[in-house]
């Protein structure tokens, strides 16, 4: 049986070790939470797999890392300063804020079981409510001091643009990728790790010739889901293409088709990929005035770096046109949470949680095991053989000897550990061990000599 609530997925985050609530020990913060032993290995497989497939598996592609915060007029002339705003309304009794566009997802302060407004309070007009984070840069506080925490990686890719068409020689059509902190101010933080103040995206800014944008657009679009499913593991049918709506478009966006992802809570989205025309690289950039193609936002205080490409086939300066697919990691980690999470009944009865995440994703990837804990010759061999593991490649192989050998392996299935090891006396004699598979709970004797290969091919 898969989950059939986010609180199953919840739970055994916290109980061991996924995610945490923020800040928990002072009462929380609303909107943060924070990665445990397990969920830190987790989410880096995770963009580890999304940077393989996207960065190194392809030949049009760069990285880059950039800073949270940038310029204040970056968010300016990107029109976030405008337009990145949601819906708000007040509660007149309950002074509880809510987003209006979101109201059946909100319970009322006051009697968490209704929906605000059927309390009987008198809910505000909408008015629209800035989402980006203020802060102060420097010890003096005047107008120009502050600064935005990025609510979005992708404008440090676009001020960069030229910066890395230079440093790489790149030509049309190339991308460049990055993974990093976005910071929103959500007016109604919900559904665990799915809709947060503090999160991870997965973006890539795809440049390419105006009038090629299109097609390139769908490719996208089927490669990402793609990825989800052949790296994540994610079912092809628990996700959906969504054409977000001429009126719901960004201010940026000629298209944008949303994945979805079919959520305990319902379909929600996990990426969106959106084709963002000329225009970030336009605004930025004062020089597109001078070179005829109209600029959306022209002020005094503009960026005066070139963004445009050299076509020398037609000799002209071209600002290229964007496709950018833009993915949560916290909504993927949630995402393979939900789908791995499977509770069978065993034979005598017995419940197993068993966490079938992807092998290449699973936090532990060999967990080394001594029948008897207490036999000084196994449980060195067992440590050996778990540091050889480490020591051959990159990966989480842990030696465990703190339960019996069944309990053990319970422990194991439930955070998604693909093989576990055992080590027994005919390990002594042969240099063998039994190496049993997560989900078909079904052992095999092989040698210790050919267990990484073993572990590797699978993972
Ligand atoms: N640069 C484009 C952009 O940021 P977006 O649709 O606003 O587009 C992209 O965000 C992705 O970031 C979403 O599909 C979602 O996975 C993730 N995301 C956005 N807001 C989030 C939030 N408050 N909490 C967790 N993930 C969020």
């Amino acid at each position: 049986m898969a989950a059939q609530s986010l609180d199953q997925v919840i739970n055994l985050c916290k109980r061991r070790g996924f995610i945490f609530p923020g800040s928990e020990i002072y009462g929380g913060l609303q909107g943060t939470y924070d990665y445990g032993p397990l969920g830190v290995e987790l989410k880096n497989n995770m963009k580890r797999l999304w940077w393989r497939y996207n960065v190194y598996e392809r030949d049009d592609m760069e990285g880059i890392d950039t800073s949270i915060l940038m310029n204040h007029y970056v968010w300016k002339y990107s029109g976030h300063e405008d337009t990145f705003v949601d819906p708000m309304v007040d509660c007149k009794t309950c002074q509880g804020r809510f987003r209006a566009d979101k109201l059946d997802e909100c319970k009322c302060l006051k009697d968490p079981k209704k929906k605000p407004g059927e309390c009987g309070g008198e809910l505000t007009e909408p008015r629209p409510f800035n989402m980006m984070f203020k802060t102060q840069v420097g010890p003096v506080a005047d107008p120009e001091s502050f600064a935005y925490l990025r609510p979005e990686t992708a404008q440090g890719i676009f001020v960069n643009f030229s910066n890395v068409l230079v440093s790489t020689n790149r030509k049309l059509p190339f991308g460049v990728a990055q993974i990093g902190k976005s910071f929103r101010n959500e007016i109604t933080p919900r559904n665990f790790i799915f809709r947060v103040r503090e999160f991870e995206q997965m973006e890539i800014e795809y440049f390419v010739m105006p009038g090629t944008d299109e097609e390139i657009h769908e490719t996208f679009i089927q490669a990402h889901i793609d990825w989800w499913v052949n790296y994540i593991g994610l079912k092809r049918e628990n996700i959906r293409q969504y054409e977000v709506p001429a009126g719901e478009l960004a201010h940026y966006s000629k298209r944008t088709v949303d994945l979805m992802y079919k959520y305990p809570i319902g379909w929600e989205e996990i990426e969106g990929i959106a084709n963002r025309t000329d225009f970030d690289l336009g605004s930025h950039s004062k020089e597109q005035e001078k070179l005829g193609i109209t600029a959306k936002v022209i002020e005094n205080h503009h960026s005066t770096e070139k963004l445009t490409y050299f076509d020398h086939q037609t000799n002209k300066h071209i600002v290229p046109f964007v496709i950018e697919p833009s993915a949560g990691v916290d909504r993927g980690v949630l995402a393979a949470l939900c789908e791995a999470y499977t509770e069978e009944t065993l034979e005598k009865g017995d419940t197993r949680i068993v966490l079938k995440l992807k092998p290449a994703l699973a936090p532990i990837k060999v967990a080394v095991l001594p029948l008897k804990k207490n036999e000084p010759r196994i449980v060195e061999k067992a440590k050996n053989i778990k540091k050889s593991l480490i020591a051959k490649g990159e990966m989480r192989a842990v030696y465990d000897d703190t339960a019996a050998i069944g309990k053990l392996y319970r422990r194991q299935d439930e955070v998604g550990t693909p093989f576990c090891v055992t080590v027994d006396f005919q390990t002594l004699e042969d240099d063998t061990v039994t190496i049993r598979d997560r989900d078909t709970m079904q052992q095999e004797r092989i040698a210790i000599a050919d267990l990484y290969s073993y572990v590797i091919d699978r993972i």
